[in-house]
């Protein structure tokens, strides 16, 4: 800034925040649920709009739900600076993963205008529609959108696992004003994009680190597979005679594994984390059977290849158990690569405050892998216990997440004044 040591993050407030919102969840507390335009992600949002109304940033929100809040900056003219993240949960989560970005981030502009900083670019806060990819299969929906990395006509034509559209839950969320067309916003629109986070593994707490400021972020894809075999009655269905789709999913899923361990790079990540049967019942063999992986590495070419090793296993082993099989790729993203000015500036910072910091990799995807494709950006990282994340016990403690909000301010502030 600039506002130095004359910004007071209110970890009290915060905290209480953070608190609260964790009570607005689908599931019994201390369980966080909120997926997308349920009835608590709805809630949710209004819980975050009052905050922003509370302090005075002007808010508005896209046609598919992104939500923007922003602090008018002296000029009006100059791109503004963006902060922000998610607050929709995945089923059986905790509470800092996003939230933490999101309530972060309003603490930050508030500590900014007590402490009287005056900003000559804008700062927005930015809270991204479905970043998990529980409803319709495919993370980062909003800021995919907002980058052009998903196009309009395929994002109306996704549908959940009821069959239901996304327009049609933008009709029920009351968010279909607007074509999703007019999502996408211009390259360069923002000087800057910056998403303070909880680190979801264990590198800062082991390090006993206050900071990870990320550099890049791994590449994510996932895979969706229907197989449809043969279901009977399972005392009188002899064995050779079977088509046991179940089964055949039971392979794949192995073959997940194995590709993934054997694919040459330790960075390599596969998970089949949906695995559905049909019908489901103890004395019927499985008919059908749904699954969808998660494969992830660092670097393209190792995901790729063991991508292409999950796909041609599929179709051998449905094949070898006569079972039909539907594969779609439901997204194959590359890596994101952060901005090296705004990555230093963020460790400057870091030093002039005597933080301990270090640069590091995401295995996480984030909102951030796509606004890096729109504008320069980076993320802060801070230590979460055990590195545990996707968890009811997921916790940071309000130092740690103070110190995130305190550097997050900064940098907004050094970003704006620029
Ligand atoms: C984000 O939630 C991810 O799965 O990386
Ligand atoms: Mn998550
Ligand atoms: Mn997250």
């Amino acid at each position: 800034m600039a506002a130095g040591n004359k910004i007071r993050i209110n970890s009290a407030r915060l905290q209480g925040e953070l608190d609260a919102l964790a009570l607005i969840t689908e599931a019994t507390p201390p369980v966080v649920t909120r997926v997308l335009f349920s009835e608590a992600d709805l809630r949710g949002r209004g819980f975050v709009k009052n905050l922003c109304r509370e302090a005075g940033i002007l808010l508005r929100e896209d046609a598919v739900g992104n939500m923007f809040a922003r602090w008018q900056g002296s000029q009006k003219n100059l791109s503004a600076v963006a902060a922000g993240s998610h607050i929709d949960a995945i089923p059986n989560a905790g509470k800092y993963d996003g939230v933490v970005g999101v309530l972060g981030a309003i603490e930050a502009v508030r500590a900014l205008k007590s402490a009287g900083f005056q900003p000559k670019r804008s700062i927005e806060l930015i809270v991204f529609t479905a970043e998990e990819p529980t409803r319709f299969g495919i993370g980062c929906l909003g800021s995919r959108l907002l980058c052009g990395a998903l196009k309009a006509k395929r994002a109306a034509g996704l549908r959940d696992g009821g069959d239901l559209s996304l327009n049609e839950w933008r009709r029920r969320a009351g968010y279909n004003g607007k074509n999703l067309d007019s999502v996408r916003l211009e390259k360069n629109c923002y000087a800057a994009f910056v998403e303070l986070h909880i680190e979801q593994g264990p590198i800062l707490e082991q390090e006993k680190i206050s900071i990870g400021i990320v550099e890049k972020i791994a590449a994510p894809s996932t895979l969706r597979m229907q197989l449809t075999g043969v279901g009977g009655h399972a005392g009188a269905l002899l064995m050779p005679g079977r088509h046991d789709a179940g089964l055949a999913g039971a392979e794949i899923s192995l073959a997940v594994e194995k590709a993934a361990l054997t694919s040459g790079s330790p960075d390599t990540v596969g998970t089949t984390g949906i695995f559905k049967i049909e019908p489901g019942a103890v004395n019927s063999v499985p008919c059908r059977a749904w699954l969808e992986i998660d494969l992830r590495d660092t670097q393209i070419k190792t995901r790729d290849a063991a991508l292409k090793r999950i796909e041609a296993a599929a179709k051998s082993i449905c094949r070898r158990r006569g079972v039909s099989l539907q594969m779609e790729r439901l997204n194959v993203d590359p890596p994101a690569i952060c901005d090296r000015a705004l990555v230093k500036s963020v460790a400057g910072i870091c030093t002039k405050l005597g933080v301990s910091h270090r640069r590091m990799i995401s295995r996480a995807y984030h909102d951030s892998l796509f606004m890096a494709q729109l504008c320069p950006t980076t993320m802060i990282f801070i230590p979460c216990r055990g590195g545990v994340s996707h968890r009811p016990d997921e916790y940071s403690s309000p130092k740690q997440i103070e110190t995130g909000v305190r550097v997050l301010a900064e940098t907004l502030a050094l970003a704006a004044s620029r």
